[in-house]
């Protein structure tokens, strides 16, 4: 058992990631005393005292929303998940396995794009797939940067494919090499010196659209988080990946950006130029626009290694 009493205190401050959550309250008149939202509530908040639910612990909801969408009386009131919209959830899941099967394979990288723009409500539905996304302890951390017109995803290219080319000349030097598979990771040097022949390859050649760092879409959303957060790269990741679902949903076409990603990491100007705060990173890109390319076959993959205990 935790005996200190200071630092209860500050965990406790903690627990709420400084977002000024207000935990949940309960109409004592319409609670029936079911226990459905004690049980559901992942942050132990909740307690049942003579048959009523009772927030014992405020400081340490999430506001994940569960005890107000899993009480059949309506009785729990927590106003920051409330939402306004007729939407509610059917008997079942919207979708049978079989059609989220379907649009997932249908999904591919997107890299030929028609020259027109995508709405400004599109890129909204988009990003508000991302939003419903999931992240560690419901913080909702994660951040968005939309580059939205042309001439200035045309700017940012000419940024990454600059970042690009000076990184290529870099790398060859094996100890400016080191020193940022050190500061970035070594995978990013790899693929750097694994691209730097191709991209050489590539500007020659005449139609290069649908290549490089950023193939000519009409938007690029790129989403940031707190560095050195264990978990800002797996929300980033599991909200774009939401995002491009949606964007192929609505009959668009989108591809996720490495380079540009990397960019925004390890050149100073672009971070800048994106707007992304210097204790951020980004952790992933995707580029965006009306596909002009059909494909009219599913694609396979490798058998996944599983090894089951
Ligand atoms: C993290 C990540 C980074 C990627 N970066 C790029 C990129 O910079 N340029 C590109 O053309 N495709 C990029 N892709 C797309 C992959 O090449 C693509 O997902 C893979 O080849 C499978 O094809 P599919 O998405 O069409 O099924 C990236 C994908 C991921 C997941």
């Amino acid at each position: 058992m935790l005996e200190n009493r200071q630092f209860l205190d500050s965990a406790k401050k903690d627990a709420v990631w400084g977002r000024g959550i207000t935990p949940p309250q309960v109409s004592i008149d319409k609670c029936i005393g079911c226990g459905q939202c004690v049980k559901d509530c992942p942050a132990l908040v909740l307690e049942l005292r003579d048959k009523k639910m009772q927030v014992v612990y405020g400081e340490g909801c999430i506001a994940c929303g569960h005890c107000w969408a899993v009480c059949p009386e309506g009785a729990v009131v927590q106003q920051e998940v409330e939402t306004d919209t007729s939407l509610k959830p059917g008997p079942g899941p919207a979708v049978t396995a079989d059609a989220l099967q379907l649009l997932i394979r249908e999904r591919r990288s997107v890299r030929l794009f028609k020259d027109k723009p995508v709405s400004k409500d599109q890129l909204i539905r988009i990003i508000d797939a991302g939003r419903y996304a999931p992240t560690g302890s419901n913080r909702q951390d994660v951040n968005y940067v939309v580059v939205s017109n042309h001439q200035k995803v045309a700017e940012l290219r000419s940024l990454v494919e600059g970042f690009m080319e000076n990184s290529f000349k870099l790398m060859q030097n094996s100890a400016i090499a080191f020193f940022y598979g050190m500061k970035f990771g070594r995978s990013i040097v790899y693929s750097l010196r694994h691209y730097a022949m191709w991209y050489d390859f590539l500007k020659n050649k005449k139609d290069k659209h649908a290549y490089g760092p950023l193939p000519y879409g009409s938007a690029v959303i790129i989403a940031h988080g707190q560095s050195f957060d264990s978990v800002a790269p797996f929300n980033c990741s599991v909200a774009l990946y939401n995002c491009s679902l949606m964007a192929h949903s609505l009959g668009l076409g989108a591809c996720f950006l490495g380079f540009v990603q990397a960019g925004a990491n390890m050149d100073k100007k672009i971070k800048h130029w994106l707007g992304i705060p210097k204790e951020h990173q980004s952790y992933g890109a995707m580029v965006v626009g009306h596909p002009d390319v059909k494909y009219h076959r599913l694609i396979e993959r490798r058998e996944p290694e599983i090894k089951w205990i």
